[in-house]
């Protein structure tokens, strides 16, 4: 029967992945920023790929949504309200983190925010909370997250960037920087750690349609589109999928690179 679905075919449709696809089963990972958006959809793919998520965000309602969405398919999820801007919130993430799970194996570094103006407007305030909440956050994420890994001699770190970090952007002076940082951060991380065996990486997404791009405007959206060459925006679950490959078995001979999900704006 050629249109018959085989039985993991129609398992996969249903949103059942079969056990012997759930590529990270056993494996312990902590989403920052994972209330909406790119880190939510991170974090369900990860729990569908058999994963124990937890969560992070400093929406507490938001974050209880997205808990209580993954763990009604019967996928593990604990969610923490956390400031990843705060060394103390960072530290009691990962304290409860090993407290529930007794080991951590993936850290995704996906919380940021945006505070544009141009160079000449822009306020220090303006610098230091993005460069704060986009690179300092990651730095103090790695740092606690470490620890547990090394005793183990095994982890992966993702680190979320952006073409933005690569090419510039006026009007966006602190989120490049913080995001070039986080280039930077994540290639000393893959040296430093590579003799443990953890691997560090960074996604640089193009323009996904979330939140955070929910402002720009119809005509601006149709110019960034004309500047793509695959002609779309992109979903959240197109930096799921990247993410989901580097944090398996799959990337195991991957460090320090920065892999472009962005529909081929940087070629
Ligand atoms: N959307 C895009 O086009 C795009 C492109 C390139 C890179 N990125 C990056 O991807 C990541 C996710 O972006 P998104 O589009 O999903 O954004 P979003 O605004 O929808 O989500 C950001 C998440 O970060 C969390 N967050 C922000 N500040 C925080 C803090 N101090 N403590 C804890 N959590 C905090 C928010 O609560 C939210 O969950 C960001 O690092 C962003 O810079 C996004």
């Amino acid at each position: 029967m050629p249109n018959e679905l085989s039985e993991s075919e129609s398992q996969k449709v249903m949103g059942n992945i079969p056990d012997s696809e759930k590529v990270l089963k056993n494996k312990v990972a902590i989403i920052t920023g994972a209330s909406r958006g790119i880190g939510k959809a991170i974090a369900q793919r990860f729990a569908e790929a058999g994963a124990s998520v937890v969560i992070c965000a400093r929406n507490d309602g938001l974050l209880k949504k997205v808990s209580a969405e993954i763990t009604s398919k019967g996928q593990q999820c604990l969610a923490l309200r956390a400031d990843v801007t705060s060394e103390n919130d960072v530290a009691e993430t990962v304290k409860k983190t090993l407290d529930t799970h007794g080991h951590l194996d993936i850290l995704v570094n996906n919380a940021g925010m945006v505070r544009d103006n141009l160079i000449a407007r822009m306020k220090p305030e303006d610098w230091d909370i993005v460069l704060s909440t986009n690179l300092k956050s990651a730095f103090l994420f790695i740092s606690a997250a470490a620890k547990p890994m090394i005793r183990k001699r095994s982890g992966r770190i993702i680190n979320i960037t952006s073409v933005i970090g690569i090419r510039g952007n006026a009007g966006q002076a602190n989120y490049a920087a913080s995001k070039a940082g986080i280039i930077g951060l994540t290639k000393s991380a893959a040296r430093e750690f590579a003799s443990r065996n953890i691997l560090v990486n960074a996604i640089a997404p193009g323009f996904i349609v979330t939140d955070m791009t929910d402002q720009i405007s119809s005509e601006q959206r149709e110019l960034i589109t004309k500047e793509i060459p695959l002609n779309r925006l992109g979903q959240p679950e197109d930096i799921a999928n990247a993410a989901l490959f580097l944090a398996s078995e799959r990337a195991s001979y991957i460090t320090g690179q920065v892999i472009n999900v962005d529909g081929g704006m940087i070629i």
